[in-house]
């Protein structure tokens, strides 16, 4: 899989006025209408836990300057209030009281539609309830490390 270039994404959510963030690029999209995308999760996460337990989260598509970002949120051991000294971590709240990263590529405003266990992980798909996207080149993932975009291919 390392093979396959991703984006990075975070999922947020709420949790008692704190913010949950977990690194994930086993994100995609499933469908156009209704506007439906999944992620999956490993069972061993906390996240995992409270996908199940909330219903709603965010999905934020990060930019190429934010490496500190996608390393902090996949650390064990991170805490809400070392995310903004340690990583420049930012967060608004959406209507529905998600979490939403400041600066980040796209923002999606998600609501679980359905979970599927598969293996070690399960497949949550959510339908998308808002949309913000901004301009910028984005974060990449590629054998274990990560990119930016390069120049366009020649035909
Ligand atoms: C680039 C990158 C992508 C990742 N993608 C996923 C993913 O798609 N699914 C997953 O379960 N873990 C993924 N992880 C690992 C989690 O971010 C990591 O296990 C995290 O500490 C889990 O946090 P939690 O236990 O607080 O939920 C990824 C890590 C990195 C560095």
């Amino acid at each position: 899989m390392g093979c396959f270039a991703t984006g990075v994404t975070i999922i947020t959510l709420d949790l008692d006025g704190e913010v949950h963030g977990m690194t994930a690029n086993a994100f995609a999209s499933v469908s156009l209408d209704p506007l439906l995308v999944l992620v999956c999760v490993d069972h061993n996460t906390k996240t995992h836990a409270h996908l199940h337990a909330k219903k709603r989260f965010g999905i934020n598509v990060l930019g190429e300057d934010h490496r500190a970002i996608s390393e902090y949120y996949a650390r064990p051991e991170r805490t809400h209030e070392r995310a903004e000294a340690e990583a420049g971590a930012r967060f608004d709240r959406t209507k529905h009281g998600t979490p939403m990263l400041n600066g980040s590529l796209a923002y999606l405003e998600c609501r679980l539609h359905s979970s599927q266990p598969a293996g070690d992980h399960t497949i949550f798909i959510a339908e998308v309830e808002d949309v913000v996207v901004r301009d910028g080149d984005p974060l990449l993932f590629f054998k274990g490390k990560y990119r930016k975009v390069g120049g366009d291919v020649e035909k």
